[in-house]
């Protein structure tokens, strides 16, 4: 199919979301590679959304090690329960971060990022996969991009995985 996305100017971030999301279903749903999807997953976020960093970390032999991503070069593992990537594996919830200064035991893989959401991808209550998105502004994050990120969670576990 043609790789291409298709996003009109001026949407809020709710439209955003509501045109992206189709498009990254129809982008990857006949592709079994985990691997290219999650690289046009991050790649489609980051320059619709405009985000500083975008990634997966997956879960592997009890930490997290780097995946696909979309941005500045990136922390490789992580442990379990360490920075807000291992705290949402630990917790299996989705944590908003609105300023990764007063995270306790935030890793700061780079110094520009402000503000941090991490969703993890659970299959069979299992976490296979964490998607972590950095901003440079502060509060760079909120329930929209909480819903729509929980959404493309949701997508990935029963489709891709
Ligand atoms: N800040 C994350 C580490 C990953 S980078 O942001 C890409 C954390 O505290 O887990």
């Amino acid at each position: 199919m043609a790789a291409n996305l298709f996003i009109a100017d001026n949407l809020t971030k709710d439209e955003l979301y509501q045109t992206l999301l189709p498009q990254l279903k129809a982008l990857t749903f006949d592709e079994s590679n985990i691997v290219a999807n999650l690289a046009n997953i991050a790649a489609a976020l980051k320059h619709s959304l405009g985000f500083f960093w975008v990634g997966f970390y997956r879960v592997k032999d009890g930490e997290l090690i780097l995946g696909p991503f979309q941005g500045p070069v990136a922390c490789t593992r992580i442990a379990y329960g360490k920075g807000v990537c291992g705290t949402a594996w630990k917790e299996k919830r989705a944590l908003v971060v609105p300023d990764v200064n007063k995270f306790p035991g935030h890793i700061a893989c780079s110094g520009e990022s402000q503000s941090e959401i991490v969703v993890p991808i659970i299959k069979n209550e299992e976490v296979i996969l964490v998607l972590d998105v950095d901003s440079e502004q502060f509060q760079g994050f909120d329930k929209i991009d909480e819903k729509y990120l929980n959404e493309l969670a949701d997508y990935i576990s029963t489709e891709l995985l």
